[in-house]
């Protein structure tokens, strides 16, 4: 692929950052390298001296002197080697992409470290986007990925969705509007990047089966498509098996894949990685250079430790499956009794998407009404792409609330629902 079409005029200015370069050299090194070069400071003046950390399961995490010194100094922009390597082994090991053993220049898989995905997605939206561009996406989508987008200038083409995802037949009707003979003639205005969230999307938690997701990859081939996957409810999934992922499906390199540890270990610690093609992802190392020079250390040498032996843990599964059942039962009692409110089961992630069928626009009932009875929950507005069009959707998460808690809250929606109709 001609990775060089993709990239915007910001993007393509990059260049490396010496001193991060001396860095990561300095860091390869045998310690009897000397080095005057890095303006790193001396971490014998740092105030810390060991930590531990005790975990759920009676572990104790124990940094020493030495491992505090790394932990709370500079590392590489693309993240601590451990962790990387560590990451590349499970990713190939969950999606066994067939890039792995490609060439740089074919589009290698290759990783980097981003302070949670939010950071990548943003890193990689700003790579690919030009003002005026057409990028599709199915809306309702994650208003942090809308938050990055719109600002860019671009034109945000929805394609049509239902509880599965995003329909191919949509996306082939959407592009029709093209003929793939003009994909790579001088400003053709053919859009070049697809956006999607395939697994318990946000905030619609629908997930996409795997004959859409090779239907959706068969009409990027055609039209010389990047497709961001962006996975943070991956392992959050309810049901085996899971549908193969986008990157597992990636014979030409076209797949940006955006994960993230938010959902599993921490949401605060902020760990995220993208996989993707090399050429792709050296940019977005290059922009890391720029801005955060590099996730924290600290929390990169935790995180293999943390995971050890198996991330997607059985646990954190169950309990949303839980939740799930919980808000899911409390819906049926609650809400469809009154023939007002309509839903899909998620097969993962944290999110129930609820039509109130009598109320056109959920604006004034949720941030007015709702809130005076003391119940949070989201307009489905903030999620579409132009937010001030009515919309009849909230956005319900059973990630935090006990199913007391979740029972009284619907108890009362209910009751507001009712009341305006
Ligand atoms: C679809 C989606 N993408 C990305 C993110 C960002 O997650 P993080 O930056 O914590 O990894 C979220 C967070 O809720 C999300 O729902």
């Amino acid at each position: 692929m001609n990775y060089a079409r993709f990239l915007t005029a910001v993007s393509a200015a990059r260049k490396p950052s010496p001193i991060r370069m001396l860095t990561e050299i300095q860091q390869r090194s045998p310690p009897s390298m000397i080095s005057l070069a890095a303006g790193a400071p001396n971490p014998n003046t740092f105030p810390f001296h060991s930590c531990s950390i005790q975990v759920k399961n009676g572990d104790m995490i124990t940094f020493d002197e030495t491992m505090m010194k790394r932990a709370l100094q500079y590392s590489a922009s693309s993240g601590i080697p451990e962790l990387l390597t560590w990451m590349k082994a499970l990713q190939k090991n969950l999606h066994n992409p067939p890039t792995a053993n490609y060439s740089a220049e074919k589009g290698k898989m290759d990783m980097c470290v981003t302070t949670g995905s939010q950071e990548g997605l943003c890193k990689v939206f700003e790579m690919l986007v030009n003002p005026g561009d057409n990028v599709l996406l199915d809306a309702p989508t994650y208003s942090g990925t809308l938050a990055a987008l719109q600002p860019l200038g671009c034109n945000l083409i929805n394609v049509p969705s239902d509880q599965h995802g995003m329909i191919p037949g949509g996306l082939k009707e959407v592009l029709s509007r093209w003929d793939p003979a003009d994909v790579h003639k001088p400003h053709s205005t053919v859009p070049r990047v697809l956006y999607t969230i395939p697994n318990g999307g946000n905030p619609t938690g629908a997930s996409m089966t795997t004959q859409r997701k090779r239907d959706v990859y068969e009409l990027a081939r055609q039209y010389d498509l990047l497709i961001i996957e962006d996975d943070p409810y991956y392992f959050l999934q309810f049901d085996k098996p899971w549908a193969p992922t986008f990157l597992s499906m990636d014979v030409d390199g076209r797949i940006i894949r955006t994960d993230s540890f938010s959902k599993i270990l921490s949401s605060g610690l902020r760990i995220g990685f993208v996989t993707g093609p090399k050429p792709l992802v050296d940019r977005v190392v290059l922009h890391i250079q720029a801005s955060t020079m590099h996730t924290s250390t600290f929390t990169q040498v935790n995180e293999p430790l943390l995971l050890t032996p198996s991330p997607p843990s059985k646990l954190v599964i169950e309990f949303y499956r839980t939740q799930r059942d919980a808000m899911l039962s409390s819906a049926d009692k609650c809400l469809k009794g009154l023939y007002v409110a309509e839903w899909h089961a998620p097969a993962a992630g944290m999110f129930l998407w609820i039509k109130v069928k009598g109320v056109a626009d959920t604006q004034k009932l949720i941030m007015e009404k709702a809130m005076e009875k003391e119940v949070l929950l989201v307009p489905g507005g903030v999620f579409m792409i132009n937010s001030s069009d009515p919309c009849p959707y909230v956005r319900a998460a059973f990630s935090l609330s006990t199913p007391e808690q979740i029972d009284e809250a619907f108890k009362r929606l209910s009751a507001l629902i009712k009341e305006s109709l």
